[in-house]
């Protein structure tokens, strides 16, 4: 990967990677989608069943959630840009091993130094984690940090972590949609602060 790659050229070299296994038993590659030019960028874990079906993030049960979510705060997922933090799904959906992120990330490192968003909310525990430490914040567990607004100053400026649940837990648990959407409203703030 050289310095002057875009997004178009990251997801070729994405398509074609083979640093760990996961390649071997995915479907479809499931690189970053939506708007290039976005100031949001979601980061979820993993590709599931339906992601991994037709190559593109957050489109099932999940997926519905963050669509409900940002329309709760009316945004509209074509405005906002979604990615994870690896790229193939594991077998059965299991958590992301240390290793596979490591590797993974390398994408996930240059898709924010290509979009350069604003505002980066962390959908779960594996991408706040991944997260905090890149920006060197002390990571705490997703219950105490969910919806809080972290701002950073990075390379590329002031940028806004605002962590979240992972819109999962409102597919177990129909209550937990409530703490989403008050901590969606955190997003709404910083955009509406920025305007
Ligand atoms: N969960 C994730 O973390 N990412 C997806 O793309 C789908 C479900």
């Amino acid at each position: 990967m050289d310095d002057k790659i875009n997004i178009k050229n990251l997801n070729k070299f994405i398509k074609s990677c083979d640093k760990c296994d996961l390649w071997k038993s995915k479907t479809n590659y499931v690189v970053g989608n939506g708007s290039e030019n976005s100031d949001i960028f979601f980061i979820g874990e993993a590709p599931g069943y339906n992601e991994d079906l037709k190559g593109i993030p957050f489109i099932g049960k999940a997926g519905k959630i963050l669509d409900y979510l940002l329309h709760s705060i009316e945004i509209d997922r074509g405005e906002v840009y979604i990615t994870n933090i690896l790229k193939c799904r594991p077998p059965k959906n299991r958590n992301p091993m240390q290793k596979e992120i490591e590797l993974c990330t390398k994408y996930l490192d240059k898709e924010i130094e290509l979009i350069k968003p604003i505002i980066i909310s962390t959908l779960g525990n594996f991408s706040s984690n991944f997260i905090f430490n890149k920006f060197k914040l002390d990571f705490d567990k997703i219950s105490n940090i969910h919806g809080k607004i972290f701002p950073i100053n990075s390379v590329n400026g002031k940028l806004y972590l605002i962590p979240q649940y992972h819109p999962a837990v409102a597919v177990y648990n129909s209550n937990n949609i409530n703490i989403l959407k008050e901590d969606f409203k955190n997003i709404k703030y910083i955009i509406d602060k920025l305007k």
